[in-house]
């Protein structure tokens, strides 16, 4: 032990003079751009301002700090120093101009489960190439012929509200947009495998957001288990497909037929990875975006009026047997406008996560290396100057286009997102046969929010439904 101990402080010396080195060298930089960090204050050690953040609604700790600092400020969450930007321009500036200096990013213990190679954890070539096989599967051609499947989807999701029966609007909508998740992933997939799917999925959506440790029997734990499942699950159907030579354009077959210029293919791991990942990314913020619809439909009875009077014309026309096309959804004017209301208000993801790959100069203020940069949409789709009267629901505010980069719910720039209009469809088919077939009435509090993350009306909202017909 004597003979080592030398060596050990010399190697511990050694660290500290390299760290101490490096620390001057990048505060000498900082100093040479006379960029100076953005105002705001980084609350207690270690833990910032976690507790004033996660103990108060997101949206008054947000506009709190926007009044008080300014379009960008700077704060502490979870550990992590952050820029927060609050100006269209800044948005733009991080997601779209400079978005080469600002990678994504996410905790390890989501990226274990959800897959290393899921698209969204990528810059670069890599990103550029999967992006572009997952639009393809999501291009307005492949959703065109999806419109009767997913009118199926939501029928059969609506069977089972018996008369008079209070449903968990959250949990029902998420069912849905399951279902629409498969359909569009893997087409028409054999009962047995959609179930053994479903099941495991939902474990590792139930360990998301618990504590990520790997103590056998925690929540986490059992969903890295069945996160394995889905990978072999997965690989099952893969060698199925392979076997039919099936030539589908769903988007497991989109990946599957991808080869690069030297003849290069997906691994099974890369293709689980972003099946798994575009899962994810589709069900809560689809399911949440819907349940916020049925709650603002609710809360304004008149508006509720004109959205019936405009589907009941199109399910007239229709009669009982002809189903949705396609030209209809596209022009469904009055209801389009209460999605994007919606989508406004309730700002499902409030920003994106995003990692200062160098140091950055923003408006002579510095984004130091390392540090999250979030741009707010939350705070920009709240901003008065943007939406005047921001928090009353008024879908006829998009008569007009809204000002370039103010309304970003599907995000911008190089992550946009590829699912956008898989999103606003099936929206608007669930609305469709809700306002043609249901009436509904919330039960309990009426205005309470949950972030879970996503931010859901309380308890995601339970609704006492009645059959239109029998009232
Ligand atoms: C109302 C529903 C939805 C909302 C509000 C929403 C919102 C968003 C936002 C804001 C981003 C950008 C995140 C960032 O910049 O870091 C994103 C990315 C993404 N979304 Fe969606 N999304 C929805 C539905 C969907 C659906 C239905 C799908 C697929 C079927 C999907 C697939 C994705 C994927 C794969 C990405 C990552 C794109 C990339 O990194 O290039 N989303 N979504």
């Amino acid at each position: 032990m004597d003979g080592i101990l030398p060596y050990i402080i010399l190697t511990l010396l050694t660290i500290f003079a390299f760290m101490f080195l490096t620390n001057r060298i990048r505060r000498r930089r900082r100093n040479q751009t006379r960029a100076r960090l953005p105002p705001g204050s980084m609350g207690w050690p270690y833990i910032g301002e976690t507790l004033q953040l996660y103990s108060q609604d997101p949206n008054v700790y947000f506009s709190t700090k926007q009044k008080r600092y300014g379009e960008i400020f700077k704060t502490n969450i979870l550990g992590c120093p952050c820029v927060m930007l609050t100006s269209p321009e800044a948005a733009r500036f991080v997601l779209v101009t400079q978005a080469h200096l600002f990678k994504p990013t996410y905790p390890k213990s989501k990226e274990r489960l959800m897959g290393p190679f899921a698209l969204f954890f990528h810059q670069g070539e890599y990103h550029v190439r999967l992006r572009k096989l997952v639009q393809r599967s999501l291009s307005l051609e492949a959703l065109r012929n999806l419109v009767p499947h997913i009118e199926a989807l939501a029928l059969s999701a609506m069977k089972s509200w018996a008369d008079g029966q209070v449903i968990n609007t959250f949990k029902e909508m998420k069912k849905f947009s399951f279902e629409v998740g498969i359909l569009t992933i893997f087409g028409h997939l054999e009962p047995r495998l959609r179930e053994e799917l479903k099941k495991n999925y939902r474990i590792v959506d139930a360990g998301y957001n618990s504590f990520p440790t790997c103590i056998p029997g925690t929540q986490y734990k059992k969903a890295l288990l069945a996160r394995k499942r889905l990978g072999k699950i997965i690989s099952d159907i893969i060698c199925e497909r392979k076997k039919k030579k099936l030539d589908e354009r769903d988007l497991l077959s989109v990946l599957l037929n991808w080869k690069g210029e030297g003849g290069e293919v997906l691994s099974n791991d890369h293709i689980a990875d972003n099946i798994i990942g575009v899962l994810f990314a589709a069900q809560d913020t689809t399911a949440s975006a819907m349940t916020w619809v049925v709650k603002y439909l609710h809360d304004e009875p008149k508006l509720l009026e004109s959205v019936k009077a405009e589907q009941k014309a199109i399910h007239k026309f229709n009669g009982d047997n002809l189903p949705l096309s396609w030209d209809q959804t596209r022009n469904m004017r009055i209801t389009h406008k209460v999605v994007l209301e919606s989508l406004r208000m309730a700002s499902i993801i409030s920003f994106p996560f995003r990692e200062a790959i160098a140091d950055v100069e923003y408006k002579g203020f510095l984004i130091p290396k390392g540090w999250k940069a979030m741009p707010l949409f939350r705070n920009i789709h709240h901003n008065p100057e943007f939406f005047p009267e921001p928090q009353k629901f008024n879908p006829s505010r998009f008569e007009v286009a809204p000002k370039p980069n103010t309304l970003m719910p599907f995000g911008s720039g190089v992550h946009a997102c590829p699912g956008n209009e898989l999103a606003k469809l099936e929206i608007l088919i669930m609305i469709h046969h809700l306002v043609t077939k249901f009436r509904w009435e919330v039960v309990g509090s009426k205005s309470g929010i949950q972030y879970d993350p996503f931010p859901l009306p309380l308890n995601g909202l339970p609704a006492r439904c009645w059959r239109e017909s029998s009232t």
